[in-house]
């Protein structure tokens, strides 16, 4: 595997593979290197000859007082995992190579920020468009993959690309869990063994909630999420949020219909560790 860390030489190496004909697939990341990093990997090795991979904590998408200054950041580690699993190149650029020093411009998100994630972390997701635009621009890959563990990143990262028109096929990769259902995250790092042992329980949740929507019953939707809620409070959770959005515009439901797409999330906080899980429900 090659590191890359200038903008030029990504833009060099891209251009060379392109020009053979080769498909260049693209998977970017913060690090702290996880299977479910590994599995978007050999995803875009399904539908690329050539995979890049990008490390770079992004200074932009973290609010004040979150975790960016103690963010994992394992990099020999990494680097050996990517090696394993066999990704071509690392673009692992250096803060001053991603930014400029002053920010003129920035990213509005009309309505797909609002809910989940979106109002709790006012400008995360304008951070997160703003480094993907740049690092599309930079790769200008033919495939990227992005998990659906972060479902209102997946969704806000596939509208805009359609929406600006980047060339890029946006593929989404299922979440993977550890075996007792816990969503593979960096963060997990931060969980004390008995922290690590209740943090199924968000997963468990999530599973509750959704066997009810399934009914399309919303009065007992409703019951269970608030039962839910409950359980994980009592269990020393700080819940920032479980609720059933709309697919499409990632709006909390009135009411549930046939042949529709949900999204049930939830994100809650286990001491100081925020975790997020979601379910993909079709009706
Ligand atoms: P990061 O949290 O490192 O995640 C990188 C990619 O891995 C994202 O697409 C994320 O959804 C995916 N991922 C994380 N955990 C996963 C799991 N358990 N199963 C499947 N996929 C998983 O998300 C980011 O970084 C950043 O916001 C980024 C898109 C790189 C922009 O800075």
């Amino acid at each position: 595997m090659h590191i890359l860390r200038s903008i030029a030489d990504v833009r060099k190496t891209v251009s060379k593979a392109q020009k053979e004909g080769l498909k260049v697939g693209f998977v970017p990341t913060m690090g702290a290197l996880h299977n479910g990093h590994l599995s978007l990997l050999s995803q875009s090795k399904l539908h690329a000859q050539i995979t890049i991979v990008s490390i770079f904590v992004n200074p932009t998408q973290f609010g004040p007082g979150e975790d960016f200054e103690r963010y994992p950041r394992p990099i020999e580690e990494d680097i050996a995992l990517l090696e394993a699993a066999g990704a071509d190149y690392l673009f692992l650029p250096s803060n001053e190579e991603m930014y400029m020093r002053e920010r003129y411009f920035a990213f509005e998100i009309i309505g797909l920020a609002d809910h989940l994630c979106g109002r709790t972390r006012p400008g995360h997701f304008q951070g997160v468009v703003q480094v993907v635009n740049k690092l599309f621009n930079i790769v200008r890959p033919d495939v990227a993959v992005f998990g659906l563990k972060d479902i209102q990143q997946f969704r806000i990262l596939e509208r805009m690309t359609e929406e600006i028109n980047h060339p890029v096929t946006i593929l989404g990769g299922k979440t993977v869990r550890e075996s007792d259902g816990l969503a593979m995250s960096s963060r997990n790092r931060y969980l004390t063994l008995e922290q690590r042992q209740q943090a199924p329980m968000l997963y468990n949740a999530l599973r509750a909630v959704f066997e009810a929507a399934k009914s399309l019953d919303i009065a007992l939707t409703r019951k269970i999420i608030e039962e839910a809620k409950q359980r994980l409070s009592d269990n020393g959770f700080k819940i920032d949020y479980l609720e059933t959005v709309e697919y499409g515009s990632l709006q909390p439901v009135e009411n549930l219909r046939l042949n529709t797409r949900y999204i049930v999330a939830g994100a809650v906080f286990v001491g100081k560790t925020r975790l997020i899980d979601n379910l993909i429900l079709e009706t």
